[in-house]
């Protein structure tokens, strides 16, 4: 028995699965998938093989003969859910599963129409990182394992239903008022990459190969705010190779998804926060559609080494942004990332253990420690390498290196061996096993600075002294630039500045979320009555994990902030994700009474 992902059931010792199939009826009455997969396996096998799942109803398991297959769940872990065993008949090829998803699976979040934009129709979208796929479908729920797949998604006529996958035509469903969409993903793909969305869509497309998705009151901004989808395409394969997905679509979803962004194979998924109108939010793009090379090709073998996911695609980001946008505000960005990472080590503590690169999860769930050292501290390493060995030599370097382990998924240490392969000595030199292995950050992280960067952060340290910057300093700054202003002002001012500051930048009736979120944090923790409507409001509609976390905690400063807080969220509650729930429910619970 070897167990090498700490997050799965799954044992090396085992069959694998190569091919799911499902056959999926997506219950919006009882928010639920109802169906079935059928799992195609390795080779002809016999015996044991564990699956993992959460909160999934088992109806049967039979194998391609129809022959019934012994199962039993197990009790449930916390983290893990519940493995399921199977003692599969001599010569089995494949299995299938009937089975529906609990109408708490965590991968999924439901809308009723009233709680989408058009207000007419339902919404659902599935969120499988890092270990959610096991409450869709019964699976080998390790990145160890990649599988190919092809889907046949049924939702009330109306809808149209997106997968990370190929789609591959549609018909009406065997029930009336239905329609059937069917997909195909011929890549090896890692579970967690598996997706599905249905609701009231629309596309624009962008290229032969890339468009977007949303809902129709929606999809013009999208539009126009994406514009620049298929020259970043191409810039990322200047840099790391040919686009191997065929298509690089994307779906825009409600306000409530967690995250900024979520890099499902050929239809990344994305929080309509980034529609600023400016195109100013776009790092979010060219962070998803890296991972189509760092992280989807090259996939971390389990949660412990997610560095290699997260880091190398913050440096591509930042790549792929310099190469479009230019070098002078490459500073800017860092420093962005760099206050990002600043708050994570502080929220865990330098010591922290999981403020490793390579981290030790075993009892640990990847959800409670999400946070930017894996991006950051790992963007910054990757940056120590380069500046090691030169940009040119380590650009071709990471080529070799995707072209050594597409479609594999790999830990740390076999990235390490093929550095030391590649560039002896190179581990070494930039003490990688300081950056790996210890907490904090390691002396030799390397630094960012601009002439720019330094005048924007002496202009906020004057102004927690008192000085006002000049209007035709202020003339000067986008969004971006006077976010890394507010970001260095002091979490807390008096009453003047607030004014100052408002009048000025003109910040409460913000759309760019960046800013907005930035401009409430340092109102809220100091007690800003002029903003508390437009933070309700905000709290509201967005449930962005990344916005929630400061914000919620900005208000944990005062007696009139908490209250609003708690009344804000008890509104809100019901249209958060489970996840998002979470992490406001962490953030008030540091409130003193
Ligand atoms: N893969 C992540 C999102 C994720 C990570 C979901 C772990 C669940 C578990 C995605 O690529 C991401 O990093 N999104 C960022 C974008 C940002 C760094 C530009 C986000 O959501 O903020
Ligand atoms: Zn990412």
């Amino acid at each position: 028995m070897a167990q090498l992902d700490p997050h799965s059931y799954f044992d090396t010792t085992q069959p694998v699965s190569r091919h799911l199939y499902f056959k999926w009826f997506v219950d919006f009455d009882r928010r639920r998938i109802d169906g079935s997969v059928a799992i195609e396996l390795a080779e002809p096998s016999a015996g044991c093989l564990d699956l993992d799942t959460k909160g999934i109803e088992i109806h049967s398991v039979r194998t391609q003969a129809g022959a019934a297959v012994p199962w039993q769940l197990g009790s449930p872990d916390a983290i893990l859910g519940s493995r399921l065993r199977l003692d599969l008949p001599e010569g089995t090829t494949s299995l299938t599963i009937h089975y529906a998803s609990s109408p708490e699976a965590v991968a999924l979040q439901w809308f009723a129409p009233e709680m989408t934009l058009g207000k007419r129709h339902p919404f659902m979208y599935s969120q499988c990182q890092a270990i959610h796929a096991r409450t869709i479908v019964p699976c080998q729920d390790t990145p160890r394992v990649r599988i190919r797949y092809s889907a046949a998604v049924t939702v009330p006529e109306k809808l149209t239903a997106v997968m990370s996958a190929g789609p591959a035509g549609d018909r009406p469903g065997e029930k009336p008022g239905t329609r059937t969409f069917l997909f195909e993903m011929p890549q090896a793909i890692p579970p967690y990459l598996l997706a599905v969305a249905a609701g009231d869509l629309e596309s624009r497309d962008f290229s032969p190969r890339a468009r977007v998705w949303a809902e129709p009151e929606m999809v013009e901004k999208a539009a126009y705010e994406f514009g620049e989808v298929e020259q970043m395409i191409e810039t990322a394969e200047e840099l790391f190779g040919p686009y191997e997905w065929d298509r690089y679509d994307m779906l825009v979803l409600p306000p409530a998804f967690p995250f900024g962004g979520m890099e499902n194979p050929r239809m990344t998924f994305l929080t309509p926060t980034v529609l600023a109108g400016d195109r100013s939010l776009v790092d979010v793009i060219a962070h998803e559609l890296a991972h189509s090379w760092t992280g989807n090709l090259v996939t971390n073998a389990t949660m412990e080494h997610f560095w290699l996911n997260e880091g190398f695609t913050t440096w591509a980001e930042r790549q792929i942004l310099d190469a479009l946008h230019g070098e002078a505000a490459s500073a800017l960005r860092w420093a962005i990332g760099q206050k990002s990472l600043d708050e994570s080590m502080a929220r865990f503590g330098i010591d922290s253990p999981v403020t490793k690169l390579r981290t030790d999860l075993r009892g640990v769930d990847p959800d409670d420690v999400f946070s930017s050292i894996p991006y950051e501290k790992g963007a910054r390493f990757v940056t120590a390498i380069e500046r090691h060995i030169g940009h040119k030599r380590f650009v071709e370097f990471m080529r070799k290196y995707i072209g050594a382990f597409r479609f594999t998924s790999i830990t740390s240490e076999e990235f390490i061996d093929f550095l030391e392969q590649e560039l002896p000595g190179t581990a070494a030199a930039v003490n990688a096993n300081a950056w790996l292995y210890e907490t904090g950050m390691p002396p030799n992280a390397p630094v960012f600075r601009s002439d720019e960067l330094d005048a924007l952060v002496a202009a906020a340290a004057a102004f927690a002294g008192g000085l006002r910057p000049a209007p035709q300093q202020i003339a000067g700054w986008d969004s971006g630039r006077l976010l890394v202003f507010l970001q260095h002002l002091p979490r807390q001012l008096n009453r003047e500045s607030l004014d100052w500051l408002d009048g000025n930048f003109n910040l409460t009736p913000r759309g760019n979320f960046e800013i907005l979120a930035e401009w409430l944090a340092i109102a809220l923790a100091s007690d800003y009555e002029p903003v508390f409507e437009r933070a309700r409001r905000m709290l509201l509609e967005v449930g962005r994990m990344k916005f929630l976390r400061p914000l919620y905690s900005a208000m944990g400063s005062h007696p009139r902030t908490r209250a609003l807080a708690k009344e804000i969220y008890a509104e809100a509650k019901a249209g958060y994700h489970s996840l998002s729930r979470r992490v406001v429910e962490s953030a008030m619970e540091t409130y003193d009474e």
